[in-house]
C-alpha cells in the first residue's frame, strides 16, 4: 500500500510546504514511494507559491520548493489521505473541528512522530527572520527522517 500524507499550517505557505519538500526529498533518497500533499487551514493564500524565505531555506537546503502553490484543505481531504499531521496544536484543534465522524484520516501532530519532540509546535516563522526559516527546516527534515522510520518499520 502506499502511504499518502498531508501536512497542514495555517496559510500553506511557509511550514507546510517546507514539510511537504522535506518528506518528498527525504523519501526519494531512500527510494520510498509515498503520496505527499500540504494544505492550509487559512484561505489567505490560496494559488500563492510558497513564502519566498521558506523558498529559499529550502534551497539552501538542497530542495525545490517553488513550484507548490498554496491551497485550502477541505473536509474531504480527511476520506482521501491515510495521514494528516498538523504543524502546530492550534491547526491540530482546528482539523479536528473541519475531520467529519466518518473519515478515517489519522489526524496527529507533526512533531509527536519525532522522539523527544512529542507535543511540540514547529514554530510559525511567517512575522519573524530568516534565522527562523532554518529552524522550520531542522524541524521537517528531522521529522521527516522520523516519519520515514516509522513507516519502514512497518
Ligand atoms: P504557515 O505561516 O502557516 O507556516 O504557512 C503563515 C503564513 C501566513 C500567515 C500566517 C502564518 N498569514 O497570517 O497570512
Amino acid at each position: 500500500m502506499t502511504h499518502s500524507i498531508l501536512f497542514v499550517c495555517l496559510g500553506n505557505i511557509c511550514r507546510s510546504p517546507m514539510a511537504e519538500g522535506a518528506m518528498r526529498a527525504a523519501a526519494e533518497a531512500r527510494g520510498i514511494d509515498i503520496h505527499i500533499d500540504s494544505a492550509g487551514t487559512g484561505s489567505w493564500h490560496i494559488g500563492d507559491p510558497p513564502d519566498s524565505r521558506a523558498q529559499a531555506a529550502a534551497r539552501a537546503n538542497g530542495v525545490e520548493i517553488s513550484g507548490q502553490q498554496a491551497r485550502q484543505i477541505s473536509a474531504s481531504d480527511f476520506d482521501h489521505f491515510h495521514h494528516i499531521l498538523a504543524m502546530d496544536g492550534s491547526v491540530l484543534g482546528d482539523l479536528a473541528l473541519i475531520q467529519r465522524p466518518q473519515s478515517p484520516a489519522a489526524l496527529s501532530l507533526f512533531l509527536d512522530h519525532l522522539p523527544g519532540r512529542e507535543g511540540q509546535d514547529v514554530a510559525d516563522p511567517y512575522y519573524g527572520g530568516d534565522d527562523g526559516f532554518q529552524t522550520v527546516w531542522d524541524d521537517v527534515a528531522a521529522g521527516a527522517e522520523a516519519l520515514l522510520d516509522l513507516i519502514t518499520a512497518r
